[in-house]
């Protein structure tokens, strides 16, 4: 990991991040746990996680509650050499970090301590919180002017020195007039902080052991804490749904801006949903209401009209997609490849300039360059029980509303007649009819309808 400062001197200095997760996360009413509720299609503790590590940190270690397998997986899925601890017993942050003190020791020089469920904080932020602790501070904590500051723990200062944060439901009338608010997140100097932790006790209205008590313990013992303010977004805690979607809104703002600032266009961003890794090449043109699932990437010069769907895709260069496309998961288009109205690709890989314009179905297959697939052309790739695959060559051409029955294969150059249900292999430049016979009885129609009329006569 490369922290993008690395000129200054801070960040010669070890850093370990702890990640207390091991909340309980009622306010959300599910059954999964809180940290791996997504925001962009990432958990929220994927989120820590990520900026943890842009942000240049050595060592993570994240405290999770006993049987959470779950968030055990996800953390080692984006971190594998995380370590991970298990508070048993819920005593507070102080305890939680303590959980953690095999794993800390006196090994670090820097400790950042996060929550799991403060996803949108941003890696600057972080670094600019340690930056303190390479010139003698203790703690640097990081504040907020809350709009509404009830709920939070209060920050007592004097100058740009903090001497303690009392908690809410600890705070005297006065104290509650205070409006800069503890973010949770903290810096501590690697080499006093256990020590300061352990010396913590739960003489509080919650019978908690609290971190933010660490501030005073430091003053006491002559040492100095400082504090950093953030902005409340970046900041924000999540603990129900409500705020779930609030955060998802500030994130998706977020990777629309990081779009639209890298040579994307769009003129409704407001309509048009990212994921946290969605990639976009230059001169991208995405037209309103589409949305981009996770694992995708776009090349140059493609356009997206409006009213798609995208999940883990590759779009090659100057593809055109849409309106009302769906691509997905398995999907990888080629250059300038089309893809047109109510069409749905599944699993295929579509080579340069093939066209599947309208109306289609492309499940478990290959298409070669420069292929025409007509409207209503379904691969029939499923028998219930197995999938099959569909190979077409390059310069074919798919007579509309054919059924293609998988495992198939159709070579170069070849027709397929409209209508075909083609259930044979059909060979290089040949052309399949798999259809009816037309019979044409001239005239049928006006005899027909003289008969009709004599007949209604009579009644
Ligand atoms: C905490 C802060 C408060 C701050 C607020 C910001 C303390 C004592 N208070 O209060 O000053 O304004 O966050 O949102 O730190 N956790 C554990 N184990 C525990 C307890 C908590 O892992 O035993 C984790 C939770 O999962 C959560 C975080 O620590 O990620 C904060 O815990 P929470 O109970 O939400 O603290 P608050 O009361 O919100
Ligand atoms: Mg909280």
């Amino acid at each position: 990991m490369v922290s993008k400062d690395s000129g200054s001197s801070s960040f010669a200095r070890s850093c370990a991040a702890i990640i207390l997760a091991a909340g309980e996360g009622t306010r959300m009413k599910s059954d999964m746990p809180k940290v791996l509720h997504e925001i962009a299609n990432l958990s929220m503790i994927g989120h820590v996680i990520m900026m943890v590590q842009e942000a240049g940190v050595d060592t993570l270690i994240a405290v999770i509650g006993p049987g959470r397998e779950d968030v055990r997986a996800e953390i080692l899925k984006l971190c594998p050499s995380a370590k991970i601890v298990v508070q048993e017993q819920r005593l507070g942050t102080a305890h939680a970090v303590l959980a953690a003190k095999s794993e800390i020791g006196e090994r670090f020089d820097d400790l950042l301590v996060l929550f799991a469920d403060t996803p949108l904080l941003r890696a600057e932020t972080l670094q600019s919180l340690r930056k303190p602790l390479s010139s003698g501070a203790a703690v640097v904590a990081l504040g907020f002017n809350a709009e509404n500051p009830a709920g939070y723990g209060r920050f007592l200062t004097e100058g740009d020195r903090m001497i303690a944060i009392r908690e809410h439901k600890d705070a005297t009338e006065a104290e509650r007039e205070v409006t800069l608010c503890n973010s949770g997140l903290m810096a501590l100097d690697g080499k006093t902080a256990i020590g300061m932790i352990e010396a913590i006790e739960n003489k509080n209205s919650q019978r908690e052991f609290y971190l933010t008590d660490v501030v005073e313990i430091a003053d006491r013992r002559g040492l100095a804490s400082f504090y950093r303010v953030a902005d409340e977004q970046e900041v924000m805690g999540v603990n129900d749904r409500v705020q779930l979607s609030k955060a998802e809104a500030v994130f998706q703002g977020r990777l629309r801006n990081g779009a639209m600032l890298a040579g994307v266009t769009m003129a409704a961003p407001e309509t048009v949903f990212l994921s946290f890794d969605t990639r976009f090449g230059r001169d991208v043109h995405v037209e309103p209401h589409v949305v981009f699932g996770r694992g995708v990437s776009v090349g140059d010069h493609v356009r997206v009209k409006a009213f798609s769907h995208f999940e883990e895709t590759k779009i090659a260069e100057q593809a055109e997609i849409g309106p009302f496309a769906r691509l997905r998961p398995g999907t990888e288009l080629g250059v300038g490849v089309k893809i047109g109205n109510f069409v749905e690709v599944k699993k295929a890989v579509i080579g340069d300039g093939a066209k599947i314009n309208h109306l289609s179905y492309i499940g478990d297959a290959t298409i070669g360059a420069r292929s025409n697939i007509g409207a209503g052309t379904i691969t029939c790739n499923y028998d219930g029980f197995f999938k099959y695959t569909t190979i077409i060559g390059e310069d074919a051409f798919i007579g509309a509303n054919s059924s293609l029955l998988a495992p198939i294969s159709i070579g170069n150059g070849a027709f397929v007649g409209s209508g075909s249900v083609v259930t044979d292999d059909v060979p290089a430049n040949a052309l399949a009819l798999a259809r009816g016979q037309q019979v044409v009885k001239l005239e049928w129609a006006t005899a027909f309808r003289e008969k009709a009329r004599a007949k209604k006569a009579r009644k």
